[in-house]
């Protein structure tokens, strides 16, 4: 029996889900490509570090009650509503883990983040993609996704914004898709890790209706509310029963004592950084829109999000090609064609401060006079 033979179907000719942010060892190069609080970390972060570091020798408490504590308190939801991982990427893999069954169907809208795909193949998924209408602005019809639903359906995926259109559904509209899948059955995968840098976040969460639907579940993060990709910690709400499945089935000691320290330090004493961020980024997202505009000559529309989904045909340029151009001036951003049709045709960068975003708007100038005139 070959290797082949033994290892499982589903892994067979599985591929790396692909990501931004990959300026390793280029200090020069300013990231675009991925969406994190453009006010770095809070200054105390180094602090939390070094304070937290001082009890390697214990395991860390599995059950994270500080943190969990902390996250209940300015989530106004009981800590057995809530689960923490190491980043919600380990929350995205979790949830098929529990809820998904080889053979049964997932609702995918396209494009959006990889590693849900990622985490239902591994269990032997099946899709059903809805294609989100490129015509419309990718805003994603709610009567679409609800005649997506047919028996066999188990989960489907709502990425709210979405990563990497910048769209962004009402409360009502997702909550009218977990109603109706409620009906069916079906369990609801919320994420809304790219909310919490929203000045819409407050009337657009979900996160007051886990504990009376038991078939949703919402991820958030602390990688873009604080700018710490490096610290993975990620958390999800979920009615209690839910999350008493995902906390039965998920790693043991899945946070570091210093991951669960600094994040607990994080939530309890540094909101006003976020809140700052989120009032930053809606100036900022504005006069990134009106450079764009000028440099282009036509008015873009504005992202619901703070990142930009940017059509590239209309300079005649594909996503890996206008990334290297955008590099060759030290700005990286998102190559999305890993996120399948129409990505390829489309660059995603963030919104980051006004120095920051000035130095974009010069490159994104002279990517595009090279492009005119055929440099
Ligand atoms: C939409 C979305 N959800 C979840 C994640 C995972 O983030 P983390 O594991 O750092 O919490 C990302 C990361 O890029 C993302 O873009």
């Amino acid at each position: 029996m070959s290797l082949e033979d033994r290892v499982r179907t589903e892994v067979l000719g599985m591929l790396r889900p692909k990501h931004g942010g990959d300026v390793w060892g280029r200090l020069e190069v300013k990231d675009f490509s991925s969406n994190v609080n453009p006010l770095g970390p809070p200054e105390r972060l180094n602090e939390y570090i070094v304070e937290a570091a001082r009890d390697m020798i214990n395991y860390p408490d599995d059950r994270c009650k500080e943190l969990k504590e902390a996250i209940s308190q300015r989530y106004g939801l009981p800590a057995a509503n809530i689960v923490v991982g190491a980043g919600s990427a380990e929350l995205i893999r979790l949830f098929p883990e529990v809820f998904v069954r080889p053979g049964d169907k997932v609702i995918m809208p396209r494009p959006t983040f990889s590693e849900y795909g990622f985490a239902c193949q591994l269990m032997g998924a099946k899709f059903m993609d809805v294609p989100l209408p490129e015509d419309d602005g990718f805003y994603p019809e709610i009567s679409t996704l609800i005649d997506a639903m047919s028996p066999g359906t188990k989960a489907i995926y709502v990425c709210n914004p979405n990563n990497p259109t910048a769209r962004m559904l009402t409360r009502k509209e997702v909550m009218e898709v977990v109603k109706e899948a409620a009906r069916r059955d079906i369990m609801v995968f919320l994420d809304e890790t790219l909310l919490e840098l929203s000045e819409r976040e407050r009337d657009v969460t979900c996160v007051g209706e886990v504990a009376a639907n038991d078939n949703m579940f919402i991820i958030r993060s602390f990688t873009k509310s604080f700018a710490m990709p490096g610290l993975r910690v990620g958390y999800g709400f979920g009615s209690k029963d839910v999350v008493r499945y995902m906390d039965a089935a998920r790693l043991s000691w899945n946070l570091g004592t210093i991951e669960q320290r600094v994040a607990t330090k994080l939530m309890i004493n540094e909101q006003e950084h976020v809140r700052s961020a989120v009032r930053l980024l809606l100036d900022e997202k504005q006069r990134m829109r009106d450079g764009i505009s000028h440099i282009l000559k036509r008015r873009i529309p504005l992202p619901d999000s703070y990142f930009f989904f940017h059509p590239l045909r209309s300079l005649g340029v594909t996503s890996p090609k206008f990334k290297d151009m955008m590099l060759n001036h030290n700005v990286l951003v998102r190559d999305c064609s890993s996120f399948g049709p129409p990505g390829q045709s489309y660059s995603r960068f963030c919104v980051k401060t006004r120095e920051s975003d000035d130095e974009f708007l010069e490159a994104m100038k002279a990517t595009v006079e090279e492009l005119h005139s055929g440099r």
